[in-house]
């Protein structure tokens, strides 16, 4: 029988460490475990059953990174956690890219978060536990994807030394890509943005648009851009449509984002990262998983069933939690993991929750207004609380639609 508590190792050669956490999590439904180096840590997942690590970087003896790489290889399914100090990024982010961890917590952490992280990390735990089967195979297939676009996996590692990297730096490695170039100063002259001056350098577009709109333009034009001028692939899904569905519902989430007065631009214009990438988990099926993908497309023609409902029916799985998989891999911003995970489902989703309903309600409408296409035969429902969250009216949908138009051209 399936235990009822899930239990979290915590490593750290700071006994000080180990004892704040201890302080902070005891009153939580959790059982925790501590071990003071990367070898007490394999002992003791030698004896008991655990569900995440959290494990600091620099250790005497095994180091964190090396700890991580032997659990990946002897627990597969538990689910691994940098804590780290700033001075380890550099090669957290490389240890991050070979999938040795899923995310990364910062030392000093934000008790808050850092409790929503683990919450969201056991609900992964457990999510494998019990979707193993279907999720496994293809995590199993999509391996030509778990290396980051070059130039992505560039601006990562410069973000992750932004005190002391300089801008012209950042921008000398964007601009080797012309087409990321030219979508990044299209984007920063865009009035989304609120750009009154004309952006002419890449540079400049960096200091517009800001690091987390930076990082999701790079990465959804690494991997829709290259492949959308293909258009319609074999499996029926047309790629074209598919961009102007994820653009549309950036722009969207962006603006109904910014009508919660508590929202500030920046967390607004997170939003529109999420937008963008919220379907990545379609992608991947799509590039990877090409036979299952048209068997999924034949099905809800078929059937006359949204995509996700098929999906289940042929992998087991979904594009959202496919999504997510790769997300964490990537280690992308927890905001961008919930809304790639919780966009059908918004009222599932503990952290992140107006970016995430802004992506929800933003994902609906731009099917309904049939700007691009999402694959979906049918338009899929709004979960009534967050249509009711952003105050939207059905006299206003045609400016909205509109506007969005007026972004996206
Ligand atoms: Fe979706
Ligand atoms: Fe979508």
């Amino acid at each position: 029988m399936d235990k009822e508590r899930q239990t979290i190792l915590f490593v750290d050669d700071e006994l000080s460490i180990l004892n704040s956490l201890r302080r902070l999590l005891q009153d939580e439904a959790w059982d925790l475990i501590f071990a003071e180096s990367g070898e007490k840590g394999l002992e003791l997942l030698n004896k008991q059953e655990v569900d995440i690590i959290i494990s600091d970087v620099r250790m005497p003896g095994m180091d964190g990174i090396t700890f991580l790489k032997q659990v990946k290889e002897l627990y597969p399914h538990v689910v691994r956690i940098f804590l780290s100090g700033y001075a380890d990024r550099s090669a957290i982010v490389q240890a991050l890219s070979e999938g040795c961890a899923q995310q990364l917590v910062s030392k000093p952490w934000e008790d808050d978060e850092l409790k929503g992280i683990i919450r969201d990390a056991l609900l992964q735990a457990e999510e494998l536990k019990q979707k193993g089967k279907g999720l496994q195979k293809i995590i199993n297939s999509i391996s030509t994807l778990r290396t980051m676009p070059q130039t992505y996996f560039e601006i990562k590692k410069c973000f992750s030394h932004i005190n002391t990297v300089s801008i012209e730096r950042l921008a000398e490695i964007i601009e080797q890509d012309t087409s990321i170039s030219a979508e990044l100063l299209r984007w920063a002259n865009s009035a989304l943005f609120g750009q009154m001056h004309k952006v002419d350098t890449v540079e400049r577009a960096l200091m517009v648009l800001g690091i987390d709109i930076i990082e999701g333009l790079v990465l959804s034009y690494s991997i829709i851009g290259p492949i959308s001028s293909g258009s319609r692939s074999a499996t029926g899904f047309d790629l074209k449509d598919f961009q102007t569905h994820s653009l549309s519902c950036g722009i969207l989430a962006k603006m109904l984002a910014g009508r919660l007065p508590h929202m500030d631009d920046k967390e607004a214009e997170r939003a529109f990262t999420a937008g963008l990438l919220h379907d990545m988990g379609k992608l991947v099926e799509e590039m990877c998983l090409a036979d299952d993908f048209k068997k999924i497309m034949d099905t809800a023609r078929l059937k006359n069933s949204l995509l996700i409902e098929a999906e289940y029916d042929v992998l087991e799985t979904n594009h959202e939690e496919i999504g997510r998989h790769l997300a964490e891999w990537w280690s992308m911003p927890s905001f961008l993991v919930n809304a790639i995970r919780w966009h059908h489902e918004p009222h599932l989703c503990k952290t992140s929750q107006d970016i995430v309903a802004a992506v929800h309600v933003a994902n609906v409408l731009v099917q309904k207004f049939e700007l691009g296409s999402s694959g979906n035969f049918r338009i899929p429902e709004a979960d009534p609380a967050s249509l009711k969250y952003f105050d939207l009216t059905e006299e206003e949908l045609p400016s909205i639609k509109e506007s969005v138009m007026y972004y996206l051209s």
